[in-house]
C-alpha cells in the first residue's frame, strides 16, 4: 500500500509518520475487526488535551450499517468515487458548548481549543490506524449540517471531518480518476516557510539551530 510513503524527504521520520498517506482505493470487501475499532478508539481516547477535557466524539459508521447510507447521501462529488467502499467511517465531533440538559457539563475551554483537541485525537486515531496497517484517509467534504441533524448529534457539538478506514484496495479494480488521484505527486511547503526562528519573520532552518541562542 506504500508506493507513495515514505517520500523522500520523510525517511528520517518513525514509523507510522513515515508510511501514512491518504489513499483514495478502498477494498470494498473488507471489514474490520473488533479490535482494530478498539485500538483505533482508544488511541484517540488516550490523545492530550487543554485541561484534559477531552472535548471529542466520534460517531462508528459501519459500511453497509446503521448511518453509512446517510453519509453517502451527503458526500461532495469528489468523496463520492471513494468513501462508498471504505469498511468503516468514524465521523469526528468537537464539543463546542456545555449540554444545555446537564447542569453539571462544566462546558469547553473554547470552540478554538476543542477544535485543536479533536484534531489531535483524529491524528493519534489516523496514526494508529497505520500501525495496524490500515489504509486511513480523513475527510471534510460532506454536509455537516445536514449528516448531524440526520445521525442525531446534538448542537453542542460541532461535525467536523469523517475519517475512512480499511484495507487499500487495487487500483486497477478502481475507475481512472479515483486510481489517479492515488498517484498525484505528494508535496510539502518547505519548513523555512512556516517555522519561524527567535523572532515571527527570521527564517529558521535546522543550520538556524544554536544560533538564536
Ligand atoms: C481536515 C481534513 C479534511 C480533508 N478533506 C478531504 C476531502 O474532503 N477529500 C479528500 O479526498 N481528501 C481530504 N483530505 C485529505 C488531504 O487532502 C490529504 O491529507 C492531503 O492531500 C495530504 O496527503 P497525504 O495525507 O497523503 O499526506 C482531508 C484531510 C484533512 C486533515
Amino acid at each position: 500500500m506504500s508506493s507513495h510513503a515514505p517520500m523522500p524527504a520523510a525517511e528520517r521520520l518513525a514509523e507510522p509518520m513515515r508510511s501514512r498517506w491518504s489513499p483514495s482505493v478502498f477494498d470494498a470487501r473488507h471489514r474490520l475487526t473488533a479490535d482494530q475499532l478498539g485500538d483505533v478508539i482508544e488511541a484517540a481516547r488516550w490523545a492530550p488535551s487543554w485541561g484534559n477535557i477531552q472535548p471529542w466524539a466520534f460517531l462508528v459508521l459501519e459500511r453497509d450499517g446503521a448511518g453509512h447510507d446517510v453519509l453517502l447521501d451527503h458526500l461532495s462529488r469528489g468523496n463520492r468515487s471513494w468513501v462508498p467502499q471504505a469498511s468503516a467511517v468514524v465521523l469526528a465531533a468537537a464539543k463546542v458548548a456545555a449540554d444545555p440538559d446537564d447542569a453539571t457539563d462544566k462546558g469547553v475551554k473554547g470552540e478554538a481549543e476543542s477544535c485543536y483537541d479533536l484534531g489531535q485525537a483524529a491524528a493519534h486515531l489516523t496514526l494508529q490506524a497505520t500501525a495496524l496497517g490500515l489504509a486511513v484517509h480523513q475527510f471534510g467534504g460532506f454536509d455537516k449540517d445536514a449528516v448531524a441533524t440526520a445521525l442525531g448529534v446534538p448542537s453542542h457539538y460541532r461535525l467536523l471531518t469523517g475519517i475512512a478506514l480499511g484495507r487499500h484496495g487495487d487500483p486497477d479494480r478502481a475507475d481512472d480518476d479515483t486510481a489517479a488521484r492515488e498517484q498525484r505527486e505528494r508535496r510539502r511547503r518547505p519548513a523555512e516557510t512556516f517555522v519561524h526562528a527567535g523572532a515571527w519573520g527570521r527564517a529558521w532552518s535546522p543550520a538556524t539551530t544554536g544560533s538564536t541562542r
